[in-house]
């Protein structure tokens, strides 16, 4: 990841009281979910990071507070039920029961245990799902009383182009099934929730220098931060909802229009 200090295009508060906005981001210690809660944190956000180790979530939260931002770590394991009940009810104690933004970011690659249909595995392709796509749904149920308490609040769901069939190569079966049921996720929880003041959106990030995208990465990974945040903050003043939003675009073609899901991912 390309760290801290970003381009200081911070989004801009979606109702104008940001003292008041919570956001919560699973796999919030390192990579795309880091960068992320850097930058909403540098906007005036309160940054809550979801994570399974206790140790990471700490070093993560120290490290923003240390820049001047809100941030504090809550224990998350996304696919643990008892885990998410409880991170649910943290949640709720540090913001006085409502939540503005949840960035569904946890996930998992598993290279060689998801390579070409003979290297797959029946405990790989469970985890691809349980963490990818099975865990997102059930955070954001668990947190919905939150999301609806808030008065305008945003589900973002880190997806992959590997969830186009257009993009199909033969590899990474697993991967791409689990996000394409979170694509699926999303689209259907946006109409479940449309008249709840909730909007729920996908972001893919490109292919981004972290520790599952590799140093050779192509894409730059505040650039994918900078679409989390535009759809945690953007989209939800603007009541857009089941879109994947690319990296690919600009942040001005996003504001002129949503992205239809069919094209998502599209190189
Ligand atoms: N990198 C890319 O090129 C790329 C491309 C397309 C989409 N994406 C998506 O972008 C998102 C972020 O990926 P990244 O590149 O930042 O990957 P990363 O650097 O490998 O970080 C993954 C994060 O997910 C967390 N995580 C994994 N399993 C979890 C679980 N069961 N419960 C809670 N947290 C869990 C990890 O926690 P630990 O530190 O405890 O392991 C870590 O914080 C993922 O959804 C990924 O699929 C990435």
């Amino acid at each position: 990841m390309t760290g801290r200090r970003g381009p200081s295009t911070a989004p801009a508060s979606a109702d104008g009281d940001l003292g008041r906005s919570h956001v919560l981001i699973t796999g919030g210690n390192r990579g795309l979910g880091f960068a992320a809660a850097a930058l909403l944190a540098d906007a005036g956000w309160s940054v809550l990071l979801g994570c399974r180790d206790d140790q990471r979530g700490a070093a993560a939260a120290r490290a923003l507070r240390r820049s001047g931002g809100r941030a504090t770590h809550v224990p998350l394991d996304v696919t643990s039920p008892a885990s998410i009940a409880a991170a649910a009810e943290l949640v709720a104690a540090h913001t006085g029961g409502y939540l503005s933004g949840l960035v569904n970011n946890a996930g998992v690659f598993l290279d060689g245990r998801d390579a070409g249909p003979e290297s797959i595995t029946a405990e790989a392709v469970h985890e691809l799902l349980a963490v990818n796509a099975v865990g997102p749904l059930l955070v954001t149920c668990a947190l919905l009383p939150l999301l609806r308490a808030a008065g305008g609040a945003a589900v973002v769901n880190v997806t992959a182009d590997d969830a186009d069939p257009s993009t199909a190569d033969g590899e990474a079966t697993g991967y791409r099934m689990s996000k394409a049921a979170l694509n699926v996720m999303t689209v259907n929880l946006a109409v479940a929730l449309r008249s709840q003041d909730v909007v729920v959106n996908a972001v893919d990030p490109g292919w981004i220098p972290t520790d599952m995208g590799g140093p050779d990465a192509p894409d730059d990974t505040m650039a994918a931060a900078r679409l989390v945040a535009w759809a945690a903050t953007v989209a939800r003043r603007r009541g857009t909802t089941g879109q994947v939003f690319t990296v690919r675009q600009t942040i001005e073609e996003l504001a002129a229009g949503a992205v239809d899901m069919t094209t998502a991912g599209s190189r």
